[in-house]
């Protein structure tokens, strides 16, 4: 099976890579400007309609696993254009080429397509983002289902792994770097998601891919912290110093912060967890997983 992964070199994009490659699969690596390490290389700009043809074209996928996105939500808030260009338009041409191609598309998504008023979401609950990044990939949402292509979208929630991607340190990496300098970190009490180890995501994509599943699910970790609580958490796995994690409220971060966030986007993952055989993780099996992955 030939995939096509957009974001190549992104947290998620180069750990799916590494797992479909492992698995056997024949796998295209889009990426902008750095050519990735894993995979066969393509050049392909989301925004440029035409360099999709030809990465299309040349890769002749079975499936496209769309991570490529501007993902940093404050600076979509800074640059609202610039995220409608890339996380809705540029999944508009993605999700278009797929449909042409008669190619699965796996769409990732985000729990910031909710306002956080509830936590513990499912996929029917209603969407109401908060921020121009959260309006921004629900816009991509709605371009890929009306695409005509056989489509999942995969909501997900802080996604963290054990290898910087393209030098960025993801949320677990920067937490365990600063805790083993002895560095103090302040983490909020009161902003709950549903934390998901890239590796534990990279596993359910593939095999929604395999059993051809459509429509929209929960693809997160199976459980709903505070970003406190998960600092606690990964102190604990890693025997580090839990005295080192400040308590914070998100009213202690206002006027850091250019976007709103919701308060609790946690997702309910019982839908993918009754289908698929790779389960959504519980916190303390994937910070084990991450600690393997780590130290070996
Ligand atoms: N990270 C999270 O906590 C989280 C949570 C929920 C959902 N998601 C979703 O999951 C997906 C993967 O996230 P991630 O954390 O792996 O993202 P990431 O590490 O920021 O990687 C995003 C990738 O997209 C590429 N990209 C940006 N603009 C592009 C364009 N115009 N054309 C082609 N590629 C472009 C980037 O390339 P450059 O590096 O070259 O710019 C980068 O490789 C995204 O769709 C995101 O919205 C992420």
């Amino acid at each position: 099976m030939r995939i096509l992964i957009t974001g190549a070199n992104g947290l998620l994009g180069s750990k799916l890579a590494a797992t479909a490659l492992s698995r056997g699969f024949e796998v295209f690596s889009g990426y902008i400007l750095d050519s990735p390490m894993v995979g066969k290389p393509i050049p392909m700009d989301i925004t440029d309609e035409a360099s999709v043809r030809r990465a299309f074209k040349q890769s002749r996928p079975d499936a496209v696993f769309h991570c490529a996105a501007m993902t940093d939500v404050d600076k979509c808030e800074e640059d609202q254009e610039a995220a409608i260009k890339v996380n809705s338009e540029g999944t508009r041409t993605i999700s278009r080429q797929a449909a042409l191609s008669s190619s699965y598309i796996a769409y990732i998504s985000t729990d910031y397509v909710f306002d956080g008023a509830k936590g513990n979401y499912i996929e029917s609950d209603p969407t109401n983002p908060v921020n121009a990044y959260g309006r921004s990939k629900l816009l991509g949402e709605e371009v890929v289902r009306s695409s005509g292509a056989d489509f999942l979208i995969a909501r997900s929630s802080v996604i963290y792994g054990a290898q910087p991607a393209m030098g960025k340190v993801n949320f677990a990496l920067w937490l365990l770097e600063s805790l083993r300098a002895r560095k103090p970190v302040t983490l909020l009490t009161d902003q709950c998601v549903s934390p998901t180890l890239n590796t534990s995501l990279a596993g359910m994509l593939l095999e929604s891919f395999e059993k051809h599943l459509t429509g929209t699910y929960h693809m997160a970790g199976a459980t709903r912290v505070s970003r406190y609580e998960f600092g606690s958490a990964l102190a604990g796995t890693f025997g580090l110093d839990q005295s080192l994690i400040r308590a914070a409220t998100a009213l202690d971060f206002q006027g850091r912060w250019k976007a709103a966030r919701p308060p609790d986007s946690s997702l309910d993952v019982s839908k993918a967890t009754s289908i698929l055989q790779t389960k959504p993780l519980a916190l303390n099996d994937a910070l084990k997983e991450l600690r393997e992955e780590i130290d070996g």
